[in-house]
């Protein structure tokens, strides 16, 4: 069994530093180490590393733990699996019995049971798959299966193996759930089955159920076809990322053998560390409805920032990789991946659909929401050259968004915005401060941070990192003479106020785009009162 003084020795055998600089670029500064957090996104270090604690902490997103926890975290994996991991590089041995004997059996198991749904196939089945365009070796290649009407296979067969757990191996207490249904096997990296997907056999909801998350199998880093996908992806030097198991088997009939499609949930970090192992390219192929395109821009953020390339495939809105190959065939699919279009260009392109652009509130939010974009994509020559050459092209006009950018501090340097007053507040008369009501999610990025960094437990000033005392330095000097009287608070709060109002008015601009019309009603109306409030504070 696991004891405690085990794990200690793990950790005390194991040099944190080292294993850590794995993954980021440490820095030594003074006892600790620091490096940009591989947690979140950041472009100036707040992540630090303390080799006499052997722990790391992140100021900026509050990622902490010991070496287990960053292992377990960073890799996505569980405790164990990142215990054993580090057992071996300390050479230690580990008397897991208990779970490495259950993770064979789990594997005994899943595959017991999908050579049983296998055996299930039937001529209906058979000729759902064909009418989806499969070949009789194709059926065989992919390894579809069938849960027969009334299954009660899963359960039999745990019973033969002597597992009394079905929740441990990801089934509901009960009967079969996939029951009627085609099975699709999924697999882990090494090729082992560990999960179902199963579709219903025609039309109706849900048309697909997958297996529940186990401890063997965590959706947020599980690639399904990674398998048989590595070495192409490797050799071709790009991965197509797409989001359903029948679009990415289409690439993969199609010949393009680097396809991998995430379960139905968001693309994580998890999945993106899993494909920087073997290409630093990656073709995003997701729906086009407006479910497809938040999860493109949210997949694109989370890659850009790992410096990976990426290209968009830009599908018209309804159709995906398994539609275009029965239409246009393997020709048509490759054709269609080769038009991808840079990160860069899409981002400006998707986002205009948004917004009404000859109106000029919308063309402001929508330069404004862009100058996020602009940050990220600043970093590389090209891509910044790409962007901006899109943005132009939609709004007819160039963007200077460095300049923008620069106007907005410029002007700040002169009038104390709402952050600027909070902070001061805060470091003269930190009681004044807690009797406000402040939403810290309101405030822009660099005052959450002040606020993070301050209210963290471990929070003294002299762990200050140079840009937080910078941000510091600049609001006192700005902020120089102003007296903290009753005038002031009230300005405070009125700005607090606005700032609520002007928030709540973003979110609903947000959620007017895809409203009905019966909601549109209810949201204008509700946006009319806010404006309205918004003039009576002298707006
Ligand atoms: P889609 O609805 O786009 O399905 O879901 P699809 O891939 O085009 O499916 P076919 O071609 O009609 O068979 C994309 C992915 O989202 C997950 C599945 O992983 C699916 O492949 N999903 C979808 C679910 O998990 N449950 C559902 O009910 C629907
Ligand atoms: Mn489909």
């Amino acid at each position: 069994m696991l004891s405690k003084k085990i794990i200690e020795e793990i950790k005390s055998k194991v040099d944190i530093v080292d294993v850590i600089s794995r993954y980021v670029s440490l820095q030594k500064v003074g006892n600790n180490y620091r490096a940009l957090c591989p947690f979140h996104t950041e472009t100036t270090p707040s992540f630090y590393v303390n080799p006499s604690f052997k722990t790391y902490h992140c100021f900026g997103c509050g990622a902490s733990g010991d070496v287990i926890k960053f292992v377990q975290e960073i890799e996505g994996i569980s405790f164990i699996e990142a215990l054993k991991r580090l057992a071996k590089e300390a050479n230690v041995k580990l008397e897991l019995d208990d779970t490495s004997n259950f993770h064979s059996l789990y594997l005994r198991f899943y595959s017991q049971l999908h050579e049983e749904y296998k055996k299930n196939l039937n001529d209906f089945v058979i000729s759902y798959l064909k009418n989806r365009g499969f070949e009789e070796e194709e059926i065989e290649k992919y390894e579809f299966g069938f849960s027969p009407i009334d299954s009660d296979i899963p359960y039999k067969l745990a019973k033969k193996l002597n597992i009394n757990s079905l929740r441990k191996l990801g089934f509901p207490h009960g009967r079969d759930p996939f029951s009627g249904r085609l099975i699709i096997p999924i697999k882990d990296e090494y090729g082992r089955v560990i999960a179902f997907g199963a579709r219903i056999l025609g039309e109706g909801q849900p048309k697909y159920i997958n297996s529940y998350e186990t401890e063997f199998f965590k959706k947020s880093s599980t690639l399904f076809l990674f398998d048989i996908s590595k070495d192409k992806i490797k050799n071709a030097d790009f991965a197509i990322v797409c989001e359903g198991y029948f679009d990415a088997i289409s690439y993969h009939r199609a010949g393009l053998t680097n396809a991998v499609a995430t379960l139905g949930t968001a693309f994580t970090k998890y999945h993106a560390r899993k494909i920087r192992k073997l290409t630093q390219n990656i073709v995003l192929s997701f729906d086009m409805d407006s479910a497809g395109i938040k999860a493109t821009m949210q997949s694109l953020k989370i890659l850009l920032t790992m410096d990976f390339n990426v290209m968009v495939v830009v599908f018209e809105d309804g159709k995906d990789p398994d539609e275009i190959l029965k239409t246009k065939g393997k020709t048509g699919l490759l054709n269609i991946v080769q038009s991808a279009i840079p990160a860069e260009v899409f981002v400006p392109k998707a986002l205009a659909k948004k917004y009404d652009l000859k109106n000029s509130n919308a063309a402001n939010m929508y330069i404004n929401e862009l100058k996020e974009w602009s940050e990220i994509f600043k970093a590389v020559p090209q891509r910044n050259e790409n962007f901006k050459n899109a943005v132009k092209e939609i709004l007819g006009y160039d963007i200077d968004f460095a300049k923008s950018r620069y106007f907005i501090t410029k002007g700040a340097t002169m009038l104390p915005t709402l952050e600027d007053m909070l902070v001061y507040l805060y470091l003269n008369f930190p009681e004044q401060f807690y009797r406000l009501d402040v939403d810290v999610n309101l405030l822009n990025f660099e005052a959450q941070k002040f606020f993070s960094f301050v209210n963290d437990e471990n929070f003294s000033f002299e762990k200050l990192s140079k840009e937080m005392e910078d941000y510091i330095k600049m609001i006192l000097k700005k902020m120089e003479n102003t007296e903290i009287d009753e005038t002031f608070i009230e300005t405070i709060e009125k700005k607090l106020l606005e700032r609520k109002l002007e928030n709540r008015i973003k979110e609903i601009d947000s959620y007017l785009k895809d409203a009905t019309d019966e909601e549109k009603k209810v949201l204008l109306q509700t946006r009319m009162e806010l404006v309205r409030e918004l003039k009576k504070l002298g707006r």
